[in-house]
């Protein structure tokens, strides 16, 4: 089988679900292949009930992903390319509605596209060697696959037109500083290892009440603050309805761990 057949790997090492994008030797760049192979595992560990969480890594050490494949693209028309930034979009779609976590393991470069599918998801971890920026403007173009809108939702719109005007590459210290990245995994420690230890208190939580924070969380985007609390209610009260919550009272009075089932 051709590495463009399976662009992705998927795992599961027990309620985590892991897709690693396998092109190392492309610095794990976003083919045409590599977004819809996203799309389609992605949907297939949304689908899956056993799957608590999600991990997005890239395969080696350099790159996380160094966004676009610029070497596919040579040979693009410009509607190529149109139909191309629509795939970042559609096949990614599953990712960033995900009611499960979706968590980016940055082990190495994340560049243009590749930056912009760690900010489709929720949470981002990153090697202590990482790279990340939004070099677009220097290439003649700007951020085409989300970058633009959500970069500045995560770290504020000075910082966000700081990094894609000047295209500033920051370091995985500076990401944390600017609340690019969540955590900062040590050199010497095993990324992906050291990422799943991490969230282990979602992969362990309760999904209804992960699915519904998430739910609420999203929408303070959308709408104006009256409209987003009563939102809050409406997915509390999904909450309130699980046995979930019966079972975390249950665990605490009967002072052990809870069992949570999604139910
Ligand atoms: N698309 C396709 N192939 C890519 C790529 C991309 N975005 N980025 C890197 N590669 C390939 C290189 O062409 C090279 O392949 P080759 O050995 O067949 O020539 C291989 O990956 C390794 O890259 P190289 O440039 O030799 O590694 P480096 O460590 O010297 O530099 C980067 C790493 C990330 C700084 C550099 O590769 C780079 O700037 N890439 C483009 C990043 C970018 O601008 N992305 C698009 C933003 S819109």
């Amino acid at each position: 089988m051709t590495m463009e057949e399976v662009p992705v790997l998927l795992e599961r090492r027990g309620p985590v679900g892991i897709l690693t994008i396998d092109r190392d030797s492309r610095l794990n760049a976003l083919s045409r292949a590599t977004l819809y192979a996203l799309g389609r595992l992605g949907k297939e560990l949304v689908d899956d009930p056993t799957v608590r969480a999600i991990v997005v890594t890239g395969a080696g050490s350099r790159a996380f992903c160094a966004g676009a494949d610029l070497k596919e693209r040579q040979g693009f028309t410009l509607d190529d390319v149109r139909h191309q930034v629509g795939l970042y979009r559609s096949q990614l779609g599953v990712l960033d509605t995900s009611p499960k976590p979706v968590v980016a393991a940055l082990n190495g470069v994340a560049l243009g596209g590749g930056l912009e599918l760690a900010l489709v998801c929720d949470l981002r971890v990153a090697a202590a060697h990482a790279v990340l920026a939004l070099p677009e403007t220097s290439l003649g173009i700007i951020p085409g696959a989300g970058g633009t809108q959500r970069l500045a939702r995560v770290i504020g719109e000075g910082r966000a037109v700081e990094m894609i005007t000047l295209g500033r590459r920051l370091s995985a210290a500076e990401a944390l500083s600017f609340g690019l990245v969540n955590h900062v995994v040590a050199e010497g420690q095993n990324l992906l290892d050291a990422t799943i230890a991490w969230l282990a208190p979602i992969a362990e939580g309760a999904p209804i009440a992960q699915a519904a924070a998430l739910k609420a969380i999203r929408a303070s985007y959308e709408v104006p603050l009256e409209r987003g609390l009563e939102l809050e209610s409406v997915y509390y009260e999904e909450t309130l309805r699980s046995k979930d919550r019966n079972e975390a009272l249950a665990a605490f009075a009967e002072k052990r761990k809870p069992v949570f089932r999604g139910e």
